[in-house]
């Protein structure tokens, strides 16, 4: 029996549709941690690795059909279509509980019914909430465990009344009387992954993987999130937190947002090459912020973990994460080496001359298919980062000083443009895009816009997000941070990457942080406030005058070649679109067509 009286009612009312044979009540003990892999290496999904090498860690291999979030069975369902709007799959309420209901209806026979009672944020954090999953996995209890804060302390903060979100998870495969169970359990031509932000709930059916099962992540921390934050006047974002602190030893806090495969994870953990400076971690992919009474956005990272894409990340590309992954951590689908221990593409130059690879197939250097795959997983906790900030607990979260707002653009786009006000900043915000393909110089590549990186995980209109952006800029009294947009992916015209990236990345850091402080220089132009190329700390780079100009160069004629597609884009948001957007746009156009 359970002190909370709405968990008691729907713990019963679950229990009564998905028929399991236990229930357990998970209390985030280590002994329940543990109880988890004995079930999973049983299973046969599990491996422990090499004890000497990676102490307390785990291979996962999952089903070669359930190994990513998928978007195109992610539904966000409020009453009204509208509200959903064109950047999200909608499905009427009433019609996808029914679907899911019959779905449900004795989806856990046979297997162990876990409630997973945890908070997003640090408990007691004003900025925090709490969430229960159900799942009939143990590898989301595990994962659970690491990525977020699990048991009986979040029982407590939330007491006989206190309100949480449902999550329910099943992946899907009731086991008959006899039936053997097979290693990595999931129903992918069933999947859903639907959410009911009206209500606050929700419910996910076929697949065991990331995002679509660890229900606290980008279902609950972001798209509920992101409706409860509109409904409440605060923030649920896609972004890192990092803390940069200069040679004076004077420290900000900086968010920004990127889409996948922008290098988000190396831009939260960067170690500076600018002398002195220095770059701490807060989160490295999910912000909550909410106004602290001297008007200033505070910032918590709702993860108590990192479950960050393994290929690609390397001692040379980002060190910390590396240095993170030593011991108690989960891999799930890299490949295994022949010590037992795990590899991954881009983990060292070389590969090893034998691996397992994720499917569990022999793997040499000469094999055509990667050894890993390509979005294999590591889940560690926060705290085992070397960069970790030691205020990234802190319940009243840091205060933001600077949002970034960048995609991967190979033209137009200069390495850093500060907006005028948050306005300004909010359409950045919202035209943030990245090329499909390279773009030839000079030309336009097929764009995907990502708005604020929000695409996958906008739990409503989103046009009506930015609705809400741009009221956030006129909360009483705000202290709102400066927003700019960045680029660390310019090409020049041999296709070539002028800008180097990774920890020089610290050169547009360190101008941001000037420019917070009143140090700093920019030229006001027709499209925002740039540095001159004296402004950025460039020394030691080798850049070309050439790359430098191109850099930071207002490209009139690129710009205005993008005027009409983002009218284009805005159009299909109808008159939920925020006149406000429409009007930086012409305003825009104006100044370049002036300048
Ligand atoms: C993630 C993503 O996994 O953004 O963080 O896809
Ligand atoms: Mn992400």
């Amino acid at each position: 029996m359970l002190k909370n009286k709405q968990l008691n009612a729907w713990v019963a009312q679950m229990k009564t549709l998905c028929q399991p044979d236990d229930v357990v009540l998970c209390d985030g003990s280590t002994e329940e941690y543990d109880r988890m892999w004995t079930l999973l290496i049983e299973a046969g999904a599990a491996k422990k690795l090499n004890e000497t090498l990676r102490p307390n860690s785990y291979l996962v291999r999952s089903d070669p059909a359930d190994v990513a979030r998928v978007e195109s069975r992610t539904y966000i369902c409020p009453e009204k279509a509208a509200d959903a709007g064109p950047n999200n799959n909608w499905i009427a309420p009433q019609e996808m509980k029914s679907t899911l209901l019959g779905l449900f209806d004795g989806c856990m026979r046979g297997r162990t019914m876990y409630v997973i009672p945890f908070s997003m944020g640090p408990v007691g954090s004003p900025i925090a909430h709490i969430g229960v999953e159900i799942s009939d996995s143990p590898y989301v209890v595990t994962n659970m465990h690491i990525m977020t804060r699990v048991g009986s302390k979040v029982l407590d903060e939330l007491g006989e009344y206190g309100d949480f979100v449902p999550c329910i998870h099943s992946v899907g495969s009731p086991l008959g009387a006899d039936q053997k169970d097979v290693p990595w359990p999931c129903n992918p031509e069933n999947l859903y992954i639907a959410h009911f932000p009206e209500t606050r709930e929700i419910w996910s059916f076929g697949s065991g993987y990331g995002g679509n099962a660890l229900l606290g992540k980008k279902c609950f921390a972001l798209r509920i999130a992101s409706a409860m934050a509109r409904d409440e006047g605060w923030l649920a974002e896609h972004m890192l937190i990092l803390k940069l602190t200069n040679p004076e030893g004077k420290s900000k806090y900086i968010a920004g947002a990127f889409p996948s495969a922008c290098g988000k994870t190396n831009l939260a953990m960067l170690m500076p090459t600018v002398p002195g400076w220095k770059v701490e971690t807060v989160g490295d992919d999910i912000s909550w912020m909410k106004f602290g009474d001297d008007g200033q956005l505070y910032a918590i990272n709702p993860e108590a973990g990192f479950f960050g894409v393994a290929p690609g990340t390397g001692m040379s590309s980002n060190e910390n994460a590396m240095l993170s992954l030593t011991e108690n951590c989960i891999f799930t689908n890299v490949a295994e080496t022949d010590e037992g221990d795990i590899w991954w593409e881009g983990m060292t130059d070389d590969p090893p001359a034998h691996l397992i690879d994720w499917l569990g197939n022999d793997w040499t250097p000469k094999s055509e298919t990667p050894a890993a795959h390509p979005n294999a997983r590591f889940t560690v906790s926060a705290a085992q980062c070397p960069a970790i900030a030691d205020e990234w607990e802190d319940l009243k979260g840091v205060p933001i000083s600077a949002i970034l707002f960048g995609g991967r653009r190979a033209t137009v786009v200069p390495l850093v443009n500060e907006a005028k006000n948050w306005t300004q900043g909010t359409f950045f915000g919202s035209i943030v895009a990245s090329e499909k393909t390279a773009a030839a110089a000079g030309k336009i590549g097929e764009l995907r816009r990502d708005p604020m990186a929000m695409l996958p995980f906008c739990g409503y209109n989103m046009a009506e997000y930015w609705g809400h952006w741009l009221n956030i800029g006129q909360h009483d009294g705000a202290q709102l941070p400066k927003i700019y947009y960045v680029n660390w992916f310019r090409k020049d015209e041999d296709g070539q990457f002028m800008w180097p990236g990774f920890g020089d990345n610290s050169r547009v850091l360190e101008w941001i942080f000037n420019r917070c402080d009143g140090n700093a220089e920019a030229i006001e132009t027709p499209i925002g406030n740039l540095p001159a190329a004296k402004d950025l700390n460039l020394e030691g780079l080798g850049l070309s005058e050439h790359h430098t100009e191109q850099l930071l160069n207002v490209d009139v004629e690129g710009w205005l070649n993008e005027i009409p597609l983002i009218h284009e884009y805005y159009d299909q948001f109808g008159d939920h679109l925020p006149e406000a957007l429409r009007t930086e746009v012409k305003e825009l156009q104006k100044r370049l067509e002036s300048h």
